[in-house]
């Protein structure tokens, strides 16, 4: 089965209003393949989202960076996932590494429908060390014949499986081509233009 492959742009806790309308115009000018070939998500911090939302191509989507676990109530300063579907923003990141180290957050709070799993080690993540892409094939090998055997075989071929940590321009193409890595989830260079070159990285699997 195709899996379309997959851009993230994380763009974790920067920027202001500025630096988002230029991020943002730098995206709308950029011409990458198409929505068959590539599907391009960038995840900006929640109080961007409406903007990023009003001005952003409509071939592009956008994530938030996290959503709180149960339906909304009395959960002072927590997001719910039926503002985000309210918003328009149809994907949330989930159990990131750095929620992991910093905030404390399991698995407990992820689930396993409509996923795109992120492998992201975390030595790669914001170090400029990349994996190589045979470690990248590996793991991403092993995680699908993890989903084979505890979720379905279904599930193991149709799940995309991603890649994070580091990714630049220089070193994209190569990851690209690596057999089960499905896209990238990318953070620093998706402030970048660079992430432009990111996305064109998926041609390596068009012309396979
Ligand atoms: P990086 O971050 O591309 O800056 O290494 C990746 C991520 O944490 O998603």
């Amino acid at each position: 089965m195709a899996r379309k492959f997959f851009v993230g742009g994380n763009w974790k806790c920067n920027g202001t209003i500025d630096d988002v309308k230029k991020i943002v115009t730098m995206l709308n000018e950029s011409e990458v393949p198409s929505e068959d070939i590539v599907e391009v998500v960038v995840s900006p911090p929640f109080v961007f989202l409406p903007l990023v939302k009003a001005l952003l191509r409509s071939d592009f989507a956008i994530a938030a960076q996290n959503c709180w676990v149960r339906r909304g109530g009395a959960f002072t300063g927590e997001i719910s996932a039926e503002m985000l579907v309210n918003l328009g923003i149809p994907w949330v990141i989930l159990g990131h590494s750095e929620r992991r180290s910093l905030l404390g957050e399991s698995n407990d709070i992820t689930h396993w429908t409509n996923i795109v799993l992120a492998y992201e080690p975390v030595w790669a993540i914001g170090t400029g060390k990349v994996a190589t892409p045979a470690q990248a094939q590996e793991v991403h090998v092993g995680l699908r014949k993890w989903l084979s055997e505890y979720v379905s075989s279904e599930v193991a071929s149709s799940t995309r499986i991603i890649y994070g940590g580091s990714v630049n321009a220089a070193n994209c193409k190569e990851l690209a081509a690596q057999p089960d890595v499905d896209g990238f989830l990318v953070g620093g260079a998706s402030l970048k233009p660079e992430f432009v070159d990111i996305i064109k990285s998926a041609a390596v699997k068009s012309s396979d």
